[in-house]
């Protein structure tokens, strides 16, 4: 596929400090844009990270059509760089861009101009423990046009930004019975940023009270685990692994999935179902012995300290040698190329 490439005439990265940086906040050199428009898609460019202009009347400002993705690319030893699950990211995003009446942007174009813009910021990725670099494609709907239909025309863009540890210490989380994140047949299952923007308040509520994340719960009864703020939730009790099945109100993770298979692998069982809250608080009041733990590209696996239900708080397990932290290194094992890519999980350039 062919991909016009314009490089920077000047690189940023000797002046980014890897010692101190927010995430997010600085990009690399390099941006990958495509337009959409007539039905189809003109030729990907690369060319040097730059802003876009775009009309007031820009749909993507009125309607929420917008759609991402969040990926990594890892530095191996020997300097190979590593794409984490590039053709899942792929696959997720078209099902998202599928719910939104958005097109669907050609695999090629997702896989190829990923793979290139990475292979041009190399050297912005850290080989430092913890650090990568993380890839955000994602697209909005830019016809300027005020009436209530799906855009005819798109921008698919892909930015890159430097990452160490999304969160830096253990979380404390409520379980959330107030607000809802998704409901049946709605469009939770899909990364449109509309379901990132309406979490804002009901998660800054919580922060007022002392919490780092919520819990989020079914919409009907409140009394079903969902999700976990940015990530999906997980939690191993007495050595079996428990997540909510993904579905129309819980994202199919691909950090969910990949955890999930490495835990059948090493032999831990995996039970995918409804998780009652009831169920949970059981397990805590009986003494077993249960770790809690959101999964997510940017968080990896952040382990919860505390659980507060109603007006009850529970301690889950969260010491070195919980099972969450083995599960974390075979992750991070595979994506370094320490064990073998059983799955073919790794893009390699
Ligand atoms: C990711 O893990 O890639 C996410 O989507 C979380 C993000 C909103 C920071």
């Amino acid at each position: 596929m062919q991909i016009h490439i314009q490089k920077a005439e000047k690189s940023r990265l000797e002046a980014f400090n890897f010692d101190n940086f927010s995430f997010g906040i600085e990009t690399t050199d390099h941006i990958l844009v495509a337009q959409y428009a007539q039905n189809q898609w003109a030729e990907a460019k690369i060319e040097p990270y730059r802003e876009i202009s775009l009309s007031p009347l820009a749909m993507c400002f009125h309607y929420g059509q917008t759609v991402f993705e969040g990926l990594k690319a890892y530095k191996q030893s020997a300097g190979i760089i590593n794409i984490f699950r590039l053709d899942k990211h792929a696959e997720r995003m078209n099902k998202s861009l599928r719910r939104m009446c958005m097109p669907e942007v050609p695999r090629e174009l997702f896989i190829e101009g990923t793979k290139q813009l990475v292979n041009l910021e190399r050297n912005w990725i850290s080989d430092k423990e913890g650090y990568s670099l993380y890839l955000r494609p994602f697209m909005i709907a830019t016809e300027s046009r005020l009436g209530l239909v799906p855009s005819q025309e798109y921008l698919f863009m892909v930015v890159a930004t430097p990452m160490a540890s999304y969160y830096s210490k253990p979380l404390k989380v409520k379980v959330e019975r107030e607000y809802v994140r998704a409901v049946e047949g709605g469009a939770g299952a899909a990364k449109n940023g509309g379901n990132y923007g309406a979490a804002f308040y009901p998660t800054i509520q919580a922060n007022t009270q002392g919490y780092d994340q919520i819990l989020w719960t079914d919409a009907q009864t409140h009394n079903y685990f969902e999700e976990s703020g940015t990530m999906n939730l997980m939690f191993i009790v007495n050595g079996t692994l428990l997540t909510p099945p993904a579905g129309s109100t819980v994202l199919e993770g691909v950090t969910r999935d990949s955890v999930l298979q490495i835990a059948k692998h090493i032999g831990i069982s995996v039970e995918e179902r409804p998780i009652s809250i009831a169920e949970i608080q059981n397990h805590f009041e009986s003494g077993s012995k249960i770790e809690a733990f959101g999964v997510g590209t940017a968080a990896i696996i952040a382990p919860f300290s505390q659980i507060d239900i109603n007006t009850k708080s529970y301690i889950p397990y969260f010491e070195a040698d919980a099972q969450m932290f083995v599960l974390k290194k075979h992750l991070q094992n595979i994506r370094l190329g320490i064990s073998q890519d059983i799955w073919g999980w790794n893009t390699l350039l």
